[in-house]
């Protein structure tokens, strides 16, 4: 089986750069299910019912997401309802949506786990106290699990991808919108990369207009963040290819295209 993990996905551009390029990669590369982070796709932040949807017909199979989930208050309507979106688990007990979801793929389970980092990100629980929480309730009830870490430092991510090693099939991290290059199996069988990249806008600073950043840098002033709308877009994921007899991960590959 292969599975393509796809970075925070920007706006109606990058809604449009990840159709095309799901569509593509599913036949030339074989991809048998997506997993992609979708708390940008509405204007840049957060999720609305027609991002959603859209992601969906483009080829999702499973959305995560991170701190912008929340941006726009239509998730509230959905969160609840939709089996395959999840948030940060590591939420305060009671928080709308969930922090894992089971997907079921031919005769197997894949679970998918969604974590927020605490480095430079809003205050939540222990991420490592709460994936042990996750596996034990995962247990038994899957055959493949991957961790979407939404963090910002790589040293975070990196412990986590370590902590996990021989535990889980694969740790993508995301949220820096720039693929990182450092793709690998871990020593103990665990896909790792510390972030997946984005799929939008190549032409600008993390899927923002590059003047309003320059000038928020260079004056110190509030500026409102627009998503470029206009140039090339950037699709970036990996495929993680699993033993379909042992659920062993057996490789990774970072997937990088720029128009
Ligand atoms: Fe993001
Ligand atoms: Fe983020």
């Amino acid at each position: 089986m292969r599975v393509m993990l796809v970075g925070d996905v920007i706006g109606r551009p990058g809604r449009r750069a990840f159709r095309e390029y799901v569509q593509k990669l599913r036949k030339e590369k074989s991809v048998d299910v997506v997993i992609v982070n979708g708390e940008n796709s509405a204007s840049g932040k957060g999720l609305t019912r027609t991002s959603l949807d859209e992601l969906y017909s483009g080829g999702a199979d499973i959305v995560t997401t991170g701190n912008h989930v929340w941006d726009k208050k239509d998730v509230l309507e959905f969160i609840d309802s939709e089996p395959f979106l999840i948030r940060p688990a590591n939420y305060p007990e009671g928080a709308p949506g969930k922090g894992y979801c089971l997907y079921p793929f031919k005769a197997k389970t894949i679970g998918v786990m969604n974590l927020s980092g605490r480095s430079f990100m809003p205050a939540l629980d222990c991420p490592f106290q709460k994936v042990d929480e996750l596996l034990k309730e995962m247990s038994g009830q899957c055959d493949i699990i991957f961790l979407d870490f939404h963090a910002e430092t790589t040293s975070e991510k990196m412990a986590m991808g370590w902590y996990l090693d021989g535990k889980v099939n694969g740790v993508v991290g995301t949220h820096t919108h720039i693929q990182t290059a450092d793709a690998r199996i871990l020593p103990q069988g665990t896909a790792y990369i510390t972030d997946l990249g984005m799929v939008g806008p190549w032409n600008s600073v993390l899927g923002v207009k590059t003047d309003k950043i320059i000038y928020k840098f260079t004056t110190g002033l509030p500026v409102r963040f627009e998503v470029e709308d206009q140039g090339p877009q950037v699709f970036s994921a990996v495929i993680v290819e699993i033993d379909d007899k042992t659920n062993k991960t057996m490789g990774i590959e970072p997937i990088l295209i720029t128009e």
